[in-house]
C-alpha cells in the first residue's frame, strides 16, 4: 500500500518536522479533561490489551497509556517525533511511520487505536479515509477508535480572532497583534483552503498559520465512519460530556467501536 502525498498533505507534514513544533509537543505532558473522562471508562475494557497511539508527537499520551498496558505500540511519521518520544520512553515501542500505511500491522490486532489532539485533521480527505480504514482493519472486532477533530459548527469556524465574540483583554491584544504579523503567511496558505459539502479544511493559525486543518460536523462526521464500518459513534465536548452538536466547541473528541 502506498502513502498518500499530496501539496496539502506535505505542507501540515513540513509543519510537523519543524523544529519549534516538535519542541511544543515535547513540552506538552497532560491528558485534556475529555481524555482523561473517556479513558476511565473505557480502561476496564483496555486494561493490559493492546494499544496504538498514531501521531504520538512528543508522547503526550504515552505515560497515561503505558499505565493502561505494557502492550502499547506508538507512531508519528515525523522522524523527529518519534526519535524523541522514543527517548523520552524508552519501555515504548516507537516506529516512524506513515498512518496511511499501516501494512507493518496485522488485521484485528489492537484493542484501542488514539489518534489525539485532531492529528486526523491534518491531512487530505482522501488521506483521512486512508487512515480511518487502515485504523478499522488493525482494529479487534469491538475494538475502539479514539480520536479527535475540529467542529464544522464552531461559532468561530473560519474567522480570524478580531470577529471572535470575545471579550478583548491585553493578552488577547497580543495575540492579535501576532495574528496581524503572520496575516501575509495565512493569505498564502488561503489557495489551498477546501470547502466541501460534507468538510472544510481552513488555515485557522495553528503553529503561526502554518497548518491546513480538516473541519467537520458531528452529523457527516459520524456517516463518514458509519460508511467504513464503525458503529456505537459518541462525540464529546471537551469536558468529555456526549454531546449531538455544540457550536460552542472547537473541536469534539469522538469514540467509534468496530
Ligand atoms: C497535533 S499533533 C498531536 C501530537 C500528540 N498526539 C499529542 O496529542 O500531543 C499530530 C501528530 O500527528 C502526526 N501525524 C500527522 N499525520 C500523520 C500520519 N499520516 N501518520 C503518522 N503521524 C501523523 C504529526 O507528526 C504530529 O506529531
Amino acid at each position: 500500500m502506498e502513502a498518500i502525498n499530496t501539496s496539502l498533505d506535505l505542507l501540515n507534514r513540513n509543519t510537523y518536522d519543524r523544529e519549534d513544533v516538535v519542541s511544543f509537543y515535547n513540552e506538552a505532558n497532560t491528558l485534556l479533561p475529555a481524555e482523561r473522562a473517556i479513558l476511565r471508562e473505557l480502561t476496564p475494557g483496555i486494561a493490559n490489551k493492546k494499544i496504538l497511539d498514531i501521531g504520538v508527537g512528543g508522547g503526550r499520551t504515552t505515560p497515561y497509556l503505558l499505565d493502561i498496558s505494557d502492550d502499547y505500540t506508538a507512531i508519528d511519521y515525523s522522524e523527529e517525533m518519534a526519535k524523541l518520544t522514543a527517548a523520552k520512553y524508552p519501555n515504548a515501542k516507537v516506529l516512524q511511520m506513515d498512518a496511511t500505511n499501516m501494512a507493518a500491522f496485522d488485521d484485528s490486532s489492537f484493542d484501542l487505536v488514539l489518534f489525539s489532539y485532531n492529528g486526523l485533521d491534518s491531512m487530505t480527505h482522501e488521506s483521512r479515509i486512508k487512515i480511518i480504514s487502515e485504523v478499522f482493519r488493525v482494529l479487534k472486532p469491538g475494538g475502539r477508535f479514539l480520536f479527535s477533530s475540529h467542529n464544522r459548527d464552531f461559532h468561530n469556524f473560519n474567522k480570524l480572532p478580531w470577529r471572535w465574540n470575545v471579550k478583548w483583554n491585553l493578552k488577547f491584544v497580543i495575540f492579535v497583534l501576532h495574528c496581524l504579523y503572520h496575516l501575509p503567511k495565512h493569505y498564502k496558505m488561503k489557495k489551498h483552503e477546501v470547502f466541501a459539502d460534507d468538510y472544510a479544511i481552513v488555515n485557522d493559525g495553528d503553529h503561526r498559520f502554518s497548518l491546513l486543518l480538516y473541519y467537520v460536523t458531528i452529523e457527516k462526521q459520524i456517516d463518514q465512519l458509519s460508511k467504513i464500518g464503525f458503529s456505537n459513534v459518541i462525540a464529546h465536548d471537551m469536558q468529555g460530556k456526549p454531546v449531538k452538536s455544540d457550536p460552542s466547541s472547537h473541536w469534539f473528541h469522538y469514540v467509534a467501536q468496530k
